[in-house]
């Protein structure tokens, strides 16, 4: 039987994406803006189109619709502590999108410490793993920060000699949304356990890429967001079984004080969250095996092959165009994620991606919210970067033309 490569299999796939089909000025419309949303395959449409179709209501009523409505939830939830490889569904709660979540996480955490407790951030974030952090100050909780080196990793002995007796929580990005770096959260984790300290991960850059399980990473905390999944725009919010208990965050006396519950303030958007579930069960229908988890970890490995060999086409493409300044690690000695920044000499971000709109390419320009990264790369000034994501459903001719139009921008054509 002839095996078929990653690529191949995606490409089988694109026509799910109603939305690729879309042209430009007579320009096919290309997507490489992954990192800041995805594009969403029929299935997920119809899921969404369908809640509203048949059970549109509120929750915990007694009608039919209501109920069904508290059991689509319930059944989401299921499939998403699945996707996170976490041990229950109780694990997870939701919420407009992930800097609400961490916001309300961060108050329910402020009130647990005490002033003169360290919590340690990093100049990698994105600043929504940042922002909510900082806020802690106003406890007199003392906020550090770990630095980031000029090649786009962290620096891990800074991190190291931040972490001390007094940190009780340290917030990290699994993988930067702007520079692709993987972090490494083992070492993290140990740091972080020798003290006693939490461990919060921001898996929103991450989770369109790699499979997670929050059981092996051992972390306290997870968050992600559906939209960068191919899902619609819904936050999650992992906590280890038993946290949200010990914990209080703001709610309305009249809301559900047990976890998951007690952090979801207000009327949920049922739909997209019916529509998470279906963009779940799509991404596992791309692979095959026993059970969901293990298809869901299939299907990651297979969209990460196929993502890192475009994006490895790209990033070598780039580094060999003249005038052009690629930033990040190279794809030949690391764990990446396939998201890629770059300049072009005397080209402004927003120029450069204006100049790439008119063409049909969606790529993204200045500093994507991971601002800190940006000033200390030096980069604020000249406007950022030109940020190009790779998704299941980019395809190498697409890689192609992206490079062949760099080349005539930077060219000055
Ligand atoms: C790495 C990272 N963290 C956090 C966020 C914020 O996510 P949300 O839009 O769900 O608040 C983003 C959004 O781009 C991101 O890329």
């Amino acid at each position: 039987m002839e095996i078929q490569t990653a690529s191949q299999i995606l490409s089988g796939h694109r026509s799910d994406f109603p939305s690729l089909e879309r042209t430009f000025r007579d320009h096919p419309l290309t997507y490489f803006d992954g990192p800041a949303g995805t594009q969403m395959p029929r299935q997920v449409i119809d899921s969404i189109t369908s809640y509203y179709t048949t059970c549109n209501s509120n929750t915990h009523g007694c009608f039919v619709t209501t109920r069904e409505s508290d059991l689509l939830l319930q059944e989401t939830r299921r499939v998403i502590a699945t996707f996170l490889g976490a041990k229950d569904l109780n694990c997870i709660s939701l919420g407009a999108n992930m800097t609400t979540l961490n916001f309300s996480l961060s108050r329910a955490i402020g009130r647990a410490l005490k002033a003169g407790d360290e919590v340690v951030i990093t100049q990698l974030d994105h600043e929504a793993n940042r922002g909510p952090w900082l806020t802690l100050k106003e406890r007199g909780i003392v906020v550090h920060e770990v630095a980031l080196k000029q090649d786009g990793t962290l620096d891990f002995n800074d991190m190291q000699a931040k972490i001390g007796p007094k940190t009780r929580l340290l917030a990290l990005g699994l993988a930067s949304n702007l520079l692709g770096t993987v972090n490494n959260v083992a070492l993290a984790r140990e740091l972080t356990s020798k003290v006693g300290a939490w461990l919060l991960v921001d898996a929103v850059h991450y989770a369109p890429h790699f499979s997670i399980d929050v059981q092996a990473m051992d972390v306290d905390f997870l968050l992600c967001s559906a939209y960068k999944f191919y899902g619609p725009h819904v936050g999650i919010l992992y906590c280890r079984e038993g946290l949200l208990d010990q914990l209080e965050p703001d709610r309305l006396r009249t809301q559900d004080p047990s976890a998951p519950y007690k952090i979801e303030t207000g009327t949920l958007n049922h739909a997209a969250i019916v529509g998470i579930k279906a963009a779940i069960e799509y991404i596992a229908a791309l692979a095959s095996g026993p059970d969901l988890r293990s298809k869901i970890v299939a299907a990651m490995k297979l969209v990460g092959q196929h993502e890192r060999r475009l994006a490895s086409e790209l990033y070598d493409g780039l580094t060999s165009i003249n005038g052009i300044t690629v930033y990040g690690q190279p794809f030949s000695s690391a764990l990446r994620a396939p998201t890629i920044s770059f300049t072009v000499k005397s080209k402004g971000a927003e120029e450069v991606c204006s100049r790439l709109g008119e063409r049909g390419f969606c790529t993204w320009d200045g500093h994507f919210y991971a601002l800190r990264a940006i000033e200390v790369l030096g980069l604020f000034e000249r406007g950022g970067v030109t940020r190009v994501g790779i998704s299941m459903y980019n395809t190498t001719e697409e890689v192609a033309n992206l490079l062949a139009e760099v080349k005539r921008i930077a060219e000055g054509n």
